[in-house]
């Protein structure tokens, strides 16, 4: 089964409780969290997730791209994240290890993202213990990019990886997903789709959400 997880990054901050209500058939709901040194830009963090956590029960997906992350997964579990991913490439190995401990210790899903130029073997160290694998199809940043077809490959041999070591692992895919780009990720392995644009973009937010599940 698919689960669609609309990014809020493309809602309207101003009436963000409104555009969650929105996207209420979806599974989960993905959070985007910045902070201006991993990537340029920047975007929410704790108190807009404390905030939509007393607002809905739906699954809040915390995507973390910040420097350095064990520093705020204590927070972030707090407030009411359910899942919590780490980007490799944001610390050394004992801060990567360091943050996953955290998210045990809180008791929250663990979660590892990969940039595109991060290979598929990478993950391969941290696989066995844990919950979701995101491997981003745009440079983490911004909503809106166009899908980098040349990470399929990629998908499909930690799709196989997790076959063998941990078959109840999410494969998540994360930038460009669309009614285009979904069936080929799909195809290639992934079971979590994030969409930004091609959700809160489609004049029927209900309908796109259910054809990208295909
Ligand atoms: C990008 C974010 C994505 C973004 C996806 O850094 O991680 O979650 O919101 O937006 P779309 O679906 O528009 O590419
Ligand atoms: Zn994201």
């Amino acid at each position: 089964m698919i689960k669609i997880a609309p990014s809020i990054l493309s809602a309207d901050f101003a009436n963000l409780g409104r555009d969650i209500q929105r996207v209420g058939s979806a599974d989960w709901l993905h959070v985007d969290v910045m902070d201006g040194m991993f990537v340029s830009n920047i975007s929410i963090g704790v108190p807009v997730v404390k905030s939509v956590r007393k607002f809905t029960d739906m699954f809040l997906d915390v995507h973390l791209m910040i420097e350095k992350p064990a520093r705020y997964i204590s927070a972030f579990a707090d407030a009411g994240a359910d899942l919590i991913s780490v980007h490799l490439e944001a610390d050394m190995p004992p801060g990567i290890r360091e943050a996953l401990r955290l998210m045990e210790e809180k008791k929250v899903k663990r979660g590892i993202v990969l940039r595109p130029i991060t290979s598929a073997e990478a993950v391969l160290p941290y696989l066995e213990e844990i919950d979701l694998v995101l491997v981003m199809t745009v440079e983490p940043g911004f909503g809106g990019q166009s899908f980098m077809a040349d990470q399929l490959p990629k998908i499909r041999a930690i799709r196989r990886y997790m076959d063998q070591y941990n078959p109840q692992c999410h494969l998540e895919v994360d930038g460009g997903v669309d009614l285009v780009t979904a069936p080929r990720v799909i195809e290639a392995g992934a079971n979590v789709l994030v969409a930004g644009s091609a959700i809160y973009g489609a004049t029927d937010i209900e309908a796109a959400i259910k054809s990208l599940r295909g």
